[in-house]
């Protein structure tokens, strides 16, 4: 690949959004935390930046088909396990194009700069995150790209291009803590059967995604504060408005409340159990 010769923070993500090579997304987005961080690229919006994508780049593979149609598999396999990691890298591939999607999307919105060296931290780590799962599913014979995937996970996106109060909201005070509350269990579902390997790649994941929600939880109460908004009620209205159904339980608590993403917040919006 040729030297990135990126302009600015919002060209380096509609670059990096609009990528379809999952590893062109992935050393794009280590060449733009790189020179961000090396503050060579402007925060204002160029004139000359390309818009950002409406959807992300994607491959040819895998076919992305409705979740229901995603065939579920065992974890007693290896089959099993590989699919499920096939999975998780997915998750990890749109994780990447949202975290520059903040970051781009909303360049006209006035920030700390703080704010965007957050989100390039959280890309980089989502880009960090694939290529773990890659590496572990190369050891399986597997690339992404092998099995079907989810179609629906750029919806939350859509619901809320319009509005980053929303968009915070949705992805890491929603979707991210929602992997908090799953993660540990496969954790110890693959250490059970022997795969300490895969345990490792996944507990690093949990990790990582920890600091995704407290940045998440951080901003969405900076923008709530900016804004005189009470950021509890606030969240639970966004939910309602842009998130179909209640938040599932059970909640990993101990983990959201590291992650500054207290009870008040989710647990009025619990799917009722039936
Ligand atoms: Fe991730
Ligand atoms: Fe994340």
């Amino acid at each position: 690949m040729g030297a990135p010769a990126f302009q600015s923070l919002a060209e380096a993500a509609a670059r990096i959004v609009g990528a379809a090579d999952p590893e062109r997304k992935v050393a794009l987005t280590r060449a733009a935390a790189a020179a961000w961080r090396g503050r060579t690229l402007s925060l204002s919006r160029g004139l000359l930046d390309p818009p950002m994508p409406r959807r992300p780049g994607r491959p040819e593979r895998p076919a992305l088909m409705p979740p229901r149609d995603v065939p579920r598999r065992g974890f007693g396999t290896t089959a099993g396990r590989t699919a499920f990691m096939h999975a998780i890298a997915h998750i990890e591939l749109n994780a990447i194009d949202l975290a520059w999607d903040i970051v781009g999307r909303f360049a006209h919105v006035q920030m700390p700069r703080s704010f965007y060296d957050d989100w390039v931290r959280v890309g980089a780590e989502e880009a960090g995150h694939f290529s773990l799962l890659a590496a572990r599913m190369a050891e399986f014979d597997t690339v992404y790209g092998d099995h079907p995937a989810h179609d629906g996970l750029w919806e939350a996106a859509e619901a809320t291009e319009g509005d980053l109060l929303a968009r915070l909201a949705i992805v890491p005070l929603v979707l991210e803590a929602r992997g908090l509350d799953v993660t540990p269990s496969m954790v110890t579902k693959f250490t059970a059967l022997g795969d300490t390997e895969s345990a490792a790649v996944l507990n690093r994941i949990y990790e990582d995604e920890k600091g995704h929600v407290y940045v998440g939880a951080a901003w969405f109460r900076y923008l709530c504060d900016r804004q005189g908004l009470a950021a509890e009620p606030t969240f639970h209205a966004m939910v309602r408005r842009h998130f179909r159904g209640g938040l599932k339980p059970p909640f990993n608590d101990k983990a959201r409340s590291a992650a500054c993403l207290t009870p008040g917040f989710y647990r009025p919006m619990e799917t009722i159990r039936t």
